[in-house]
């Protein structure tokens, strides 16, 4: 399927993290829909989606401790990747945050969960193969109105949100030459989501091209940053399109990750 690249784009800055849902059933017009972007949405045949209707309470299991706990959502999607992929953590962190990004734009709210859910368990539930793992899942549904204390004590009264400023991030070209397109791109990767809010994307600018790299090498919290770096460029690529500027991912050996050449800047 082609990317709605307006309508994610548009649903990229208010998306939000959040873990207390009203307990209430979707519509069925609702699960139809999101049924269908995840049986449509397949940019590559190594990462799939799968939506979970029945007691996702199974698979999302409550942390020590505030952060990672999920209540009452009545629904689930599990993010598969096919663990023989070199690529499949990038691939999976991509698909995902396309499902993500279209609940968002249908009014339901969402939580990238990589730590603390029950993969076997999920990997059961949605007929995992033997070189298939759950690598991510996330709640959907309804948000309670507010964020509870609870839920403003889990996210640092908002800290969690908050997003280092792009001149951290980005290297080569200076970023008063940079092409409309490319501050778009950049200013939407900036703002995505990543485990622990860790950041971990990198990204070198050139005229036609960005590429995005990992921070360091190390392994935090047994999420890979490859994931992150997975949604940043789903982000870069809606926002290019959205510019009218079309590019293509290439992968590459870490610590690089992938890079994004286009036909031309503008
Ligand atoms: C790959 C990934 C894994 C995550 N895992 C968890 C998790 O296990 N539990 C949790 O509560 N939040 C998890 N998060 C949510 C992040 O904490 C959240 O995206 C980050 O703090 C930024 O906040 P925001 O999503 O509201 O912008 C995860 C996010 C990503 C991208």
């Amino acid at each position: 399927m082609d990317i709605p690249f307006s309508r994610w784009h548009a649903a990229i800055p208010p998306r939000r993290s959040r873990r207390r849902f009203d307990s209430i059933e979707l519509e069925s017009s609702l699960l139809a829909e999101l049924q269908t972007i995840c049986r449509e949405f397949r940019p590559f045949p190594e990462a799939r989606a799968e939506l979970v209707t029945q007691s996702p309470d199974r698979i999302l299991k409550g942390a020590i401790g505030p952060y990672g706990k999920v209540k009452g959502a009545p629904a689930l999607v599990a993010f598969i990747g096919d663990m023989d992929d070199p690529y499949v953590q990038e691939k999976v962190g991509y698909l995902g945050e396309g499902i993500i990004l279209e609940a968002t734009a249908m009014g339901l709210a969402t939580c990238w969960v990589g730590g603390f859910f029950r993969p076997k368990v999920a990997a059961s539930i949605v007929g995992a193969a033997e070189n298939e793992r759950v690598l991510a899942v996330t709640p959907v549904g309804h948000a309670v109105e507010d964020f509870s204390l609870e839920e403003r004590t889990m996210t640092g009264f908002g800290r969690a949100h908050r997003r280092k400023p792009l001149a951290e991030l980005v290297t080569g070209l200076d970023q008063t030459e940079l092409p409309h397109w490319m501050k778009s791109a950049l200013e939407a990767a900036r703002i995505a989501p990543s485990a622990i809010n860790r950041q971990p994307w990198r990204f070198y600018v050139e005229l036609n091209r960005i590429t995005i790299s990992v921070d360091s090498p190390r392994f935090t919290f047994g999420i890979s940053k490859r994931l992150d770096c997975g949604i940043a460029m789903l982000h870069i690529e809606v926002a290019a399109l959205d510019c009218g500027v079309q590019g293509r991912w290439e992968f590459l050996e870490a610590p690089r990750v992938a890079k994004f050449p286009v036909d031309s800047g503008r």
